[in-house]
């Protein structure tokens, strides 16, 4: 540890006990998996968690020790929010386009099964953090325990499987999901007070929420709703993950591997 990046061990407590959870896992997956002379290329994802991932990096560049390694590394957005996290941090900003290929990528989630299978897109920004994620040669997750599911995908997140999906196509792809796909249940994600109507991804698509219960088969269910035409991608991350850093509010970490 360098004598400019704050011991895990000694980190004042933020106020709140689920951002101390957060932020013990963001530091921890950056601790344990950042290699400063391999890797070049980083994806940072999107969310609450992921904030303290660029945060614990940030920490790392002001540190005479790693600063000229870590100012050389080129990081990755998976959205408007994630661009803004490397940018407030002072990382150097990359695109997808001129760097397909990532070292490393972390990024929250919003369900995570055992097998390290995932359900992600809570936050909208789905289909560029899977291009991110199936992009890097290790992806990471970081996330508070409540996300740890205790058996199948869907029995934590209730609010349904997000599918990003072409505007025009909404009431086909609405349709298809309930009467061939069975779904229990289908919603166009809404903006709520925030917004009048739907919410409009960073890609101008719409967000479905398809709840299915609890999901036995997550590849068998991505793989068929990626056949219905207007679907752009769907929030269940399959065999991509490679470890999962799920931290309690106590400060401790558990992490999970494949
Ligand atoms: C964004 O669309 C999501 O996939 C996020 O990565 C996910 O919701 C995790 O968010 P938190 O870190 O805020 O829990």
């Amino acid at each position: 540890m360098a004598a400019g990046v704050p011991r895990i061990d000694g980190l004042e407590s933020l106020g709140n006990p689920l951002e101390d959870a957060k932020r013990a896992a963001a530091y921890r997956a950056v601790d344990e998996n950042l290699k400063f002379d391999e890797h070049k290329i980083v994806g940072i994802g999107s969310g609450s968690t992921v904030v303290y991932v660029a945060e614990r990096i940030g920490q790392y560049l002001h540190d005479s020790e790693y600063s000229e390694l870590v100012s050389k590394f080129i990081c990755i957005p998976t959205g408007f929010q994630s661009r803004n996290l490397i940018l407030d941090n002072k990382l150097q900003l990359g695109s997808i386009e001129q760097y397909p290929r990532i070292d490393i990528a972390f990024d929250g989630a919003d369900e995570v099964d055992e097998h390290l299978q995932l359900i992600k897109g809570g936050g909208a920004c789905l289909f560029q953090e899977k291009l991110v994620s199936t992009s890097a040669k290790t992806f990471i997750i970081v996330a508070d325990s409540r996300k740890k599911s205790p058996q199948y995908l869907g029995k934590n997140w209730r609010q349904g499987v997000p599918i990003e999906i072409v505007p025009s196509a909404y009431v086909r792809v609405k349709d298809d999901l309930l009467e061939q796909l069975h779904a229990d249940k289908v919603d166009i994600r809404q903006g709520g007070s925030a917004k009048a109507g739907p919410v409009v991804t960073d890609n101008s698509n719409f967000i479905i929420d398809a709840d299915f219960g609890e999901i036995k088969d997550p590849r068998a269910l991505h793989t068929d709703i990626k056949l219905l035409v207007g679907v752009v991608e769907t929030g269940l991350f399959i065999d991509n993950a490679s470890k999962a850093y799920f931290g309690n509010s106590d400060g401790t970490v558990e992490l999970v591997t494949k």
